[in-house]
């Protein structure tokens, strides 16, 4: 954990048909990690990528694949995750009937571990594991589409966190995504958040110029 903010763009909001050139694009545009949103059309309404495309676009980069599993089960594909490339796997525990022996999974794969909580569900669900992870990802709109409007009402949710993690002096980095742009970014980082997550900010503001909305983001 640290005060820099970094810039996580999600490719799901890249053109699908030249993924790998995207993923090339954010490298040069300085992002600071990938961020890609996993789906398997039964835990989120939406189908995107797996392991095995992971595994093409590993090669591409050196950046860190910020890997956000909106699956379930989760527990059986962690090692196919951790083998294609991710270096941080983040779980919904709402997907595993064992969030300490989720956590487990990905420790033994040597990666770094992350929760991530959807809008409605309460602090409550993972305050007991939140010694044990490196990350956790506070959803600012319901996972499975790019594009949506961002819900204020997290951010007291960042803010409680981020209260937590001090009070207790864990480096855990809060990560928020979904619907951050230019106008809220800033509330977002005064709440606590060190990691933005963003997808169609990133991909279509200022005619796609990735580095100008990846720098907007971190700075303003
Ligand atoms: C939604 C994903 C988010 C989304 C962010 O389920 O987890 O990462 O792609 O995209 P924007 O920034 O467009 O909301
Ligand atoms: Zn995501």
């Amino acid at each position: 954990m640290n005060n820099i903010v970094k810039i996580s763009p999600s490719i799901l909001s890249a053109d699908f048909s030249k993924l790998g050139e995207e993923i090339i694009s954010l490298d040069k545009a300085g992002a600071d990690y990938i961020h890609v949103d996993v789906m398997d059309g039964h835990f989120v309404p939406n189908i995107t990528i797996g392991p095995e495309v992971i595994k093409k676009l590993r090669p591409l980069t050196k950046k860190t694949f910020d890997v956000h599993l909106m699956i379930a089960p989760v527990d059986k594909y962690i090692e196919q995750f951790s083998n294609a490339g991710a270096d941080i796997i983040t779980f919904h525990p709402e997907a595993t009937q064992n969030t300490l022996g989720t956590i487990n999974l990905i420790r033994k794969q040597k990666k770094q571990v992350g929760i991530s909580l959807k809008p409605k569900s309460k602090i409550s669900l993972i305050e007991k594991f939140i010694d044990k992870i490196d990350l956790i990802l506070i959803m600012s709109v319901e996972p499975g589409f790019g594009g949506q409007k961002f819900m204020p009402e997290v951010i007291d949710k960042v803010k409680a966190i981020k209260k937590i993690i001090s009070e207790r002096k864990l480096k855990v980095d809060i990560e928020i995504d979904g619907g951050i742009n230019f106008e809220n970014s800033q509330l977002a980082k005064d709440a606590g958040a060190n990691i933005l997550v963003s997808g169609s900010t990133i991909f279509r503001e200022n005619n796609g110029d990735l580095k100008r909305n990846i720098n907007l983001l971190r700075s303003n």
